[in-house]
């Protein structure tokens, strides 16, 4: 659907399917909530109740939206950042091959990817008081929508910025965001993108893509991955 043919009833129908889709997922979580509750085990959401029953921080009214930021959060990202760090590495030549002959240098290659194509590629704000970022008056209210992506292709910031390049030192991304919102699960995503990049590495002497490959987006502003992705692996 182009843009343009959007209509006011088709953002309406979105906006039901959305509210629909969100129903379900808290009443799934409310069950899974509900069920754990009769017998805690070691997982996440037991660890989340026993937490709100000692009295730490949360409370029954956060756990179900708890649930939900933890899986959108923690899902997509992750998942757009390894099969972007996979388009990266066979799409600039030769850098397979190096990570391939000293995974040492893994961890490093995907911060770069962390930062060349950066899964969260915006943030949202509310001013909360007057103020002044860079030359630019920001009223009460106003909404900002801060660009990670942007900030992280910043040639101020980075030499070279539009350039994948895994020996890239230092390389301070913000692709985690920043302050006191800064990621929770970044140890967590770091970890996952690591051993998912070194298990494909070492498992196929080379992932190359198929002829005639074009770049099929998510078509979503805030999420930078790819909707499919064919590879040709070799063992
Ligand atoms: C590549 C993977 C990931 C990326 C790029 C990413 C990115 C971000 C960013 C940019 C923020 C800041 C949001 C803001 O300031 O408004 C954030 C917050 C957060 N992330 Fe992640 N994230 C990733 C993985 C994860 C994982 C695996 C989890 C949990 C399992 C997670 C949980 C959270 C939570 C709970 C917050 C909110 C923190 C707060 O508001 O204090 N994220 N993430």
């Amino acid at each position: 659907m182009s843009p343009k043919s959007i209509s006011k009833e088709d953002v309406e129908e979105l906006m039901k399917i959305k509210r629909k889709g969100e129903k379900e997922l808290e009443e799934f979580f409310q069950s899974m909530i509900d069920e754990k509750r009769n017998n805690l085990g070691n997982d996440l959401i037991s660890i989340l109740i026993r937490a709100e029953e000692e009295g730490v921080k949360i409370s029954e009214d956060e756990l179900v939206p708890f649930c939900n930021l933890l899986l959108v959060a923690g899902n997509e990202t992750t998942t757009n950042l390894i099969s972007n760090a996979v388009f990266s590495i066979i799409e600039n030549h030769g850098v397979y091959e190096e990570v391939r002959k000293n995974p040492s240098l893994i961890p490093q290659m995907v911060e770069e990817v962390l930062r060349y194509r950066s899964p969260a590629q915006v943030l949202r704000r509310i001013v909360t008081k007057e103020t002044e970022i860079g030359g630019q008056r920001l009223q009460k209210g106003e909404v900002v929508l801060p660009w990670l992506g942007s900030a992280n292709r910043d040639e101020k910031k980075f030499e070279n910025a539009s350039h994948f390049n895994i020996h890239r030192s230092p390389n301070h991304h913000i692709a985690f965001g920043h302050g006191i919102h800064f990621c929770l699960g970044a140890p967590l995503a770091r970890l996952e993108a690591n051993i998912a990049m070194t298990e494909l590495i070492k498992r196929y002497s080379s992932i190359t893509l198929p002829q005639g490959f074009t770049v099929d987006p998510i078509e979503d502003s805030a999420v930078y991955g790819l909707r499919s992705f064919p590879v040709i692996v070799r063992g």
